[in-house]
């Protein structure tokens, strides 16, 4: 049994390890554990508290895939509601859906029940005047009044603001029975385009898991992941008999050819093996990840295998 996840889960890791001790599934430990990360308004990469899109409208991806059964539930640019996983655990169970997105979501969250709520707090709103500001010349401020609806394109290239672009929340868990389960939550990339999705939502991009083989979980730039379907891949490569670290250097190095710029594109993914081994890897230098067994009384905290994309671009031109 164990309990992986992305250093920002740590507020929800012992809640869900609790779960695993107990005997309950994998699925329930990481929906718990990211429901607290959703809830921590100090969070502002993640469900309640996190950056808005270009508008100052929250929007929130989450998926959840069971690695018994390779069932999955995702939704997409949700607004009004804290915890996307939970309705994203209910669109795998009650639909015969995998994705739902903006209004569809909102629906479908209201029709089982849960509270709506304005998600924006006036901590992330504050950031996102300030940082829309900073990044726009001095003669384009009005378009953050009047002109911003009829220049949100080209906003949404001023505002790939590094500083906040791509956090994210990622648990995987293996319990007692050897069922595996995946969850990632976010609010995307910040002053997004609305309706903008990145691979948190997307199985096989930011979320895949298979009991017979493993799991895993991403975070960085969305869009690399969806272009190279880097959580399958993961899990794919293992299935191939690679061992897990070469599973997960050969899905990083993939990126390569998708990367305009290799040296600054921004991946992190943790994943397990089919015996719930983990590892983290990254291509930013000094980034660690979580685990916890339920024979520990707290978290290890441990560096990511670093991976320099730039030298992997360079290795592939020779
Ligand atoms: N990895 C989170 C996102 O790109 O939205």
């Amino acid at each position: 049994m164990i309990v992986v996840t992305s250093v920002n889960g740590r507020v929800g890791i012992e809640a869900a390890v609790e779960i695993l001790r107990a005997g309950g599934t994998a699925l329930d430990a990481v929906e718990a554990a990211t429901r607290l990360v959703e809830d921590n308004p100090d969070d502002h990469t993640v469900g309640y508290g996190g950056y808005p899109n270009l508008l100052g409208q929250v929007e929130l991806d989450a998926s959840i895939m069971d690695g018994r059964t390779l069932q999955a539930g995702a939704v997409g640019a949700l607004q009004g509601f804290r915890n996307p996983i939970s309705v994203a655990r209910r669109v795998m169970t009650d639909l015969p859906h995998v994705l739902l997105v903006g209004e569809g979501a909102a629906r479908f969250a209201r029709e089982i029940g849960l509270q709506e709520e304005n998600l924006l707090t006036p901590t992330a709103e504050e950031v996102y005047r300030q940082g829309l500001s900073n990044q726009l010349p001095t003669d384009k401020q009005d378009w953050l009044q009047d002109g911003i609806q009829s220049n949100l394109a080209r906003l949404t290239n001023l505002a790939a603001d590094p500083e906040h672009a791509a956090g994210t929340v990622n648990f995987i868990a293996q319990d007692r029975d050897g069922n595996i389960a995946c969850a990632v939550s976010t609010s995307g990339w910040a002053w997004k385009y609305p309706g903008r999705l990145g691979d948190s939502p997307i199985i096989g991009a930011g979320n895949y898991a298979d009991n017979r083989y493993g799991a895993c979980g991403c975070t960085g730039w969305g869009e690399l992941a969806i272009r190279c379907g880097t959580a399958r891949s993961v899990v794919l490569y293992q299935r191939l008999g690679w061992g897990l670290e070469t599973a997960c250097y050969q899905a990083m190095h993939d990126l390569v050819v998708a990367a305009p710029d290799p040296a600054n594109a921004m991946m992190s993914l943790i994943a397990i093996n089919r015996e719930g081994r983990p590892v983290g890897m990254t291509t930013v230098p000094d980034k660690t990840y979580v685990w916890m067994t339920p024979d520990l009384q707290e978290p290890v905290e441990e560096p990511r295998l670093h991976v320099e994309l730039q030298k992997v671009a360079e290795r592939g031109k020779e």
